[in-house]
């Protein structure tokens, strides 16, 4: 199911025996990574307990307008503000016409009015109820203030009525809900990241590391979820702040990141590796700190190799579009497509690091595209429209 990561979700729980499916709702919702916050209709609370929802969702349960108390935790303009989204499951004949003529004498209707989001509904009701040509009239009002409507179903009704009118199922309330959610070219695919260096410990003082900054690995986290993907930043010790609505995932060593992809690599389309992954390793990491030795004018480590994260991720049979960067410094683009070949990459991105204006800890960049067909350049600009560039040019081929 799509991932509804840092996305605000009030759900509107009416007054039908349907109610009791809201629990799965909330449920499933949660399983989403939605933040869930639940409004109750006083009558509801005749279907399903409040202290279900509330644990279910992990937040208070809001059903009074005028009580005191949960105003000051969170008035209805407060929730209102605070949800992307709202979604009224089970929706009555009798919500949907107080929602149709813009009544504000409860909770969730007043919340209705003053928020600015898409609406979602899932109507639940009799058969002759939905059929009726007043409620028809209603949910048509609705459609043209671009209210969304999940269902209903049909089926065996609880009342023993056979026909349309009964709420459609929680995953399939869902799956027509989380639609609201979609923009962009990479919507509903999930794209890994690695940014950043990695740290190879040398003694609990010292380690192995280099000048990447992170700076583009984040900013093509940042254009692929604009352009509507589920993202997964895996990063390398940064100064950068965690970007917001997307799963970061804070690593230190080449083996903490190859074991991170490899545990979010699961139904993955797009694996960039921009991380700059330290080659080599200590072979030895030394428990207390080396002292110096006075009697000697050099010391030598043995280094081993880190095991290579991308290749680790183009060899896999179910493997997604694999991208990856070639930092080099002279020969440039003979070096990357060599290492397009043999990293079994479908692209690769290749940037000098020799001119100190561009690449490495930079804010500008310039970069060649490579597939095994051609090559597309792209000219000095920031590193954030080089990425949208990117992510632009993946979205096309892929
Ligand atoms: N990479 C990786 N794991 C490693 C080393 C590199 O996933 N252990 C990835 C980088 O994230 C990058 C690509 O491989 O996408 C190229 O890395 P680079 O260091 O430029 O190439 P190397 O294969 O290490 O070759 P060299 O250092 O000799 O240029």
């Amino acid at each position: 199911m799509k991932s509804l990561q840092n996305k605000n979700i009030l759900l509107g729980v009416t007054g039908g025996i349907a109610a009791y499916k809201s629990a799965e709702i909330v449920r499933s919702l949660k399983k989403m990574n939605a933040d869930v916050r639940v409004v109750m209709t006083k009558s509801s609370h005749e279907f399903v307990t409040p202290l279900t929802l509330q644990a279910l969702s992990a937040n208070p349960i809001s059903s009074d307008l005028l009580d005191i108390n949960a105003e000051a935790a969170m008035s209805h303009i407060e929730l209102a503000r605070w949800a992307d989204a709202l979604l009224i499951a089970p929706c009555t004949a009798e919500t949907i016409s107080r929602l149709a003529s813009g009544r504000g004498d409860d909770l969730l209707t007043t919340i209705t009015l003053a928020f600015d989001g898409p609406i979602a509904i899932a109507p639940a009701m009799n058969q002759a109820m939905w059929r009726d040509s007043r409620t028809q009239d209603n949910v048509s009002k609705l459609v043209a203030n671009n209210t969304l409507i999940c269902g209903p179903g049909t089926g065996e009704q609880a009342c023993g009525d056979v026909g349309i009118g009964r709420m459609l199922e929680p995953e399939e309330v869902l799956n027509i809900f989380s639609s609201l959610f979609k923009s962009g070219k990479l919507i509903s695919k999930k794209v890994v990241v690695t940014a950043g260096p990695t740290q190879e410990p040398i003694d609990p003082v010292r380690y192995l590391t280099n000048r990447s900054s992170g700076k583009m690995g984040y900013a093509l986290a940042n254009a692929a979820l604009e352009a509507g993907a589920e993202v997964v930043l895996i990063s390398g010790p940064t100064d950068l702040n965690a970007p917001e609505h997307l799963h970061f995932v804070s690593v230190r060593t080449a083996k903490e990141m190859h074991e991170a992809v490899q545990h979010h690599l699961n139904s993955t389309d797009i694996f960039i590796g921009s991380a700059a992954v330290s080659d080599y390793k200590p072979s030895k990491e030394y428990k207390n700190k080396i002292k110096k030795d006075k009697g000697k004018k050099s010391i030598s480590f043995e280094l081993e190799e880190n095991i290579d994260i991308l290749k680790g991720v183009s060899s896999q049979t179910k493997r997604p579009f694999v991208v990856g960067f070639a930092a080099e410094t002279q020969d440039v683009i003979k070096n990357a497509r060599e290492k397009l070949g043999s990293k079994n990459l479908d692209l690769i991105i290749a940037n000098d690091v020799s001119k100190t204006d561009i690449g490495f800890d930079s804010e500008e960049n310039e970069v060649t595209l490579i597939t095994p067909r051609d090559d597309y350049f792209i000219s000095k600009n920031s590193k954030k429209a080089i990425s949208k560039k990117i992510i632009d040019f993946i979205s096309e081929v892929i």
